[in-house]
């Protein structure tokens, strides 16, 4: 008699992309859907976290339609419902925590709070239709945790146990990108467009200093960021000094000689961590992960096996909550629901 399959319903609403997904035995996505707020966001250069938790009231249930349509399953062929529970804005992560709390409560079914972090690692095991699976976690594994409001390296030495080795001291690598991408004019989210301006750039044009943070695994990102500033400022001086009409930038140059600063740092202090602590492997997850040429860094090295999730799953999704949630489901991890959301939630 064969084994039913464990069908695990996730809801991710922790900042300004309201997803659901459902993930069949942990790793295989059966159906996914996003509402992105970013064109919204766009227009303050960042998130507002009132209209991003009204937005996530509008778009919740449509998003779990969505998701069981494209699955073919209703809702009485779920198991469980797994939930970011924190770390995130509490107007946002309340309106996705309340929704799972209805469906459980209705349904009848166990809820699985799960960290928002723990969640991006688990990213890189979510198995896409159409796209090459990844490799089986190895232990004790390296994970270089890179988003918008995190920079952490930890090593993992089981499904669901971590231990915090170092993190950023100021700002998080994502918030570099968009504080940088800011200052040179560029779109946001700033990651994507560094990144597509960097293309077109010298990397060695600027020496853009790097904080190596020695004798420890800490991160800072905020001199880089000054750095850049203090380059425009120059910049723009000699421009006015030689009285052009317009201070004509070279911003393909800045984007990318910090974009190649920021990627030494994480590459070179992330394997400096693999090889001390003997990993098995490297994991890279959050939203910086779709770098291109941090991807290309780790991808150029052959001294461990590198597991990157597919692009689709490096910024915010729920497929990564299903993932996540099904982990703590089998194990026994399930919440009251009486819990509440978590703002600040450290992995370890
Ligand atoms: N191609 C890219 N290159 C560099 N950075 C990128 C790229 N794509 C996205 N990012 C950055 O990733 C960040 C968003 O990632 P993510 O959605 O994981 O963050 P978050 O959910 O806001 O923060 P956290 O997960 O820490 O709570 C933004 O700072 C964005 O600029
Ligand atoms: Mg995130």
């Amino acid at each position: 008699m064969s084994i039913p399959p464990i069908r695990v319903l996730a809801i991710e609403s922790s900042c300004d992309e309201t997803a659901a997904a459902i993930l069949e035995n942990g790793r295989t996505l059966l159906g996914t859907s996003v509402a992105s707020q970013m064109e919204i966001h766009a227009r303050y250069g960042g998130v507002f976290p009132e209209v991003a938790s009204r937005q996530h009231i509008l778009s919740v249930v449509p998003v779990v339609e969505q998701t069981l349509a494209q699955a073919h399953l209703s809702l009485d062929e779920i198991d469980a419902i797994a939930v970011t529970r924190g770390p995130g804005l509490a107007g946002s992560l309340l309106v996705g925590l309340n929704m799972a709390k209805g469906l459980a409560l209705g349904l009848n079914l166990p809820l699985v709070g799960v960290n928002h972090l723990e969640a991006h690692i688990y990213s890189a095991w979510v198995m896409m239709p159409n796209v090459e699976p990844t490799d089986e976690p190895e232990f004790p594994l390296l994970a270089l945790l890179v988003s918008g409001g995190h920079t952490e390296l930890n090593l993992m030495t089981n499904h669901l146990e971590y231990q915090r080795l170092g993190w950023t001291q100021d700002d998080a690598a994502g918030e570099a990108f968009d504080k940088v991408a800011r200052l040179l004019h560029l779109g946001y989210p700033g990651g994507p467009s560094i990144q597509k301006a960097a293309e077109e750039g010298n990397p060695d044009r600027f020496q853009f200093p790097r904080s190596w943070m020695e004798g420890s695994h800490h991160f800072s990102f905020s001199g880089i960021k000054t750095a850049v500033l203090r380059q425009v400022q120059k910049l723009e001086n000699v421009s006015s000094n030689i009285e052009s009409e317009y201070p004509s930038l070279p911003i393909n140059d800045l984007a990318a000689s910090f974009q190649k600063a920021v990627v030494d740092v994480l590459f070179t202090k992330t394997m400096k961590a693999a090889r001390e602590f003997d990993a098995k492997q490297i994991l890279i997850a959050g939203g910086v992960s779709a770098n291109q040429s941090l991807r290309y860094a780790f991808a150029s090295q052959n001294e461990f096996p590198v597991n990157i999730p597919d692009i689709s799953l490096c910024t915010d999704n729920a497929a990564m909550v299903g993932t996540a949630g099904y982990y703590r489901f089998i194990n026994e991890h399930n919440d009251p629901l009486s819990i509440d959301v978590l703002s600040t939630w450290p992995l370890s």
